[in-house]
């Protein structure tokens, strides 16, 4: 396995729509890339990583969510397609391509996603609270939106003048 490399806003790739995983593309290549998303994003202690944060811009990610102390859902969803998005909650979010950024976004409390697994096989998942968070946010990586584009007026232009700071003072490439 390997780390990959994290781009952070305001690289292209991170606002650019993916490319769909092709028929042909469900191989090993496609899981070890997988693999390596998983490894990366447990060593920058995320939750969520979609493909287009490491440079690649196509239609996948990985999460692992705590559900409670001995149980997560870990899973790569590849092709996402949110199909049922509903309710509301607020609350504190943060982005691995936005290093030092947290702020609160509104996204609805439950969605449910289509996607594929790594072999091809069509899933289902339905999720609330804190997973719904992250495939929410983690769908949008996908259609190069990032959770700058969800936040208030206000939060964004805070938090572009966070990001203005840190790349004066060199903590942020
Ligand atoms: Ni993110």
């Amino acid at each position: 396995m390997a780390l990959l490399k994290i781009v952070h806003y305001p690289e292209p790739v991170l606002l650019t729509i993916g490319k769909p995983v092709g028929e042909d593309e469900f191989n090993d290549e496609l899981r070890k890339l997988v693999e390596d998303m998983f490894e990366t994003m447990y060593d920058a202690q995320g939750v969520g990583l979609a493909a287009p944060q490491v440079g690649i811009s196509k239609r996948l990610f990985v999460m692992d969510v705590p559900i409670d102390e001995e149980r997560s859902n870990k899973i790569a969803l590849i092709n996402p397609e949110i199909i049922v998005q509903e309710g509301e909650q607020v609350g504190d979010e943060g982005c691995l391509s936005f290093p030092g950024i947290y702020t609160t976004v509104k996204r609805e409390v439950r969605t449910v996603v289509r996607y594929k697994d790594v072999f091809g096989k069509q899933q289902e998942l339905d999720c609330t609270d804190l997973s719904a968070r992250c495939v929410l946010h983690e769908t949008d990586h996908c259609d190069g939106i990032v959770f700058l584009d969800r936040m208030s007026i206000l939060k964004r232009e805070l938090a572009k003048r966070k990001i203005k700071r840190l790349k004066k003072t060199g903590n942020w490439d």
